[in-house]
């Protein structure tokens, strides 16, 4: 079942998008040192909240939140109606569809909210799972972009990808 993030606790958003962050490398940021308390990712959310074509998704099973999907509409004015995505499920919940209805409901919002023209995802080029999830959903493959993560004293390359957003014709009588 797919929740509005807004509506969510923030302790409950800590535990579940902590969690996910802790348990892949894939995330380039460290969520631990953005958000070294509850308090300072509810901050966040507050800003999120109030630019204009913003998404944040939680996705569960039952009572278990297993998935979450925001989407931060770039700060320049000159950017308003660009984007940024990042996702993530849960390790025990992946490989179920749960990424899909994230992303799927993300796009319909953004279509329904008419904000957001184009959003921008950089992957990790050994992300299969990822990259393949965002083919499926519409992304293309707009550069590769080599040594971007170092992570140790090895790199990786990263994918630049994007997606435009389809306008809702007007409905006509
Ligand atoms: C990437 C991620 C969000 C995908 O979510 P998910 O719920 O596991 O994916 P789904 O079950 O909805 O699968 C959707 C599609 O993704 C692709 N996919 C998912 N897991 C895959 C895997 N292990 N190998 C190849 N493709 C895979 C498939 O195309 C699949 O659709 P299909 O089965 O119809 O072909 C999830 O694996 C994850 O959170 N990974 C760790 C964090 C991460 O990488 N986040 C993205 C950072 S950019």
């Amino acid at each position: 079942m797919i929740e509005n993030g807004f509506e969510v606790a923030p302790e409950t958003l800590y535990e579940l998008i902590g969690t996910i962050y802790r348990s892949s490398d894939a995330f380039v940021s460290n969520f631990d040192e953005n958000y070294p308390t509850i308090a300072e990712l509810a901050d966040h959310i507050v800003t999120l909240s109030k630019k204009p074509g913003n998404v944040l998704l939680v996705d569960s099973i039952g009572k278990k939140k297993l998935g979450f999907l925001h989407i931060e509409p770039r700060g320049p004015h000159k950017l308003r109606h660009t984007a940024e995505l990042t996702m993530g499920v849960s390790p025990e919940a992946r490989g179920l569809g749960i990424g899909r209805e994230l992303l799927d409901a993300a796009l319909s919002k953004l279509r329904a909210d008419g904000v957001i023209e184009i959003l921008y995802l950089t992957v990790r080029a050994d992300n299969i799972a990822a990259i393949r999830l965002y083919e499926r959903c519409g992304f293309e493959k707009l550069a590769r972009l080599e040594r971007d993560t170092l992570i140790g004293d090895r790199y990786y390359d990263g994918v630049l990808m994007r997606r435009f957003i389809e306008k809702v014709a007007p409905a006509t009588e």
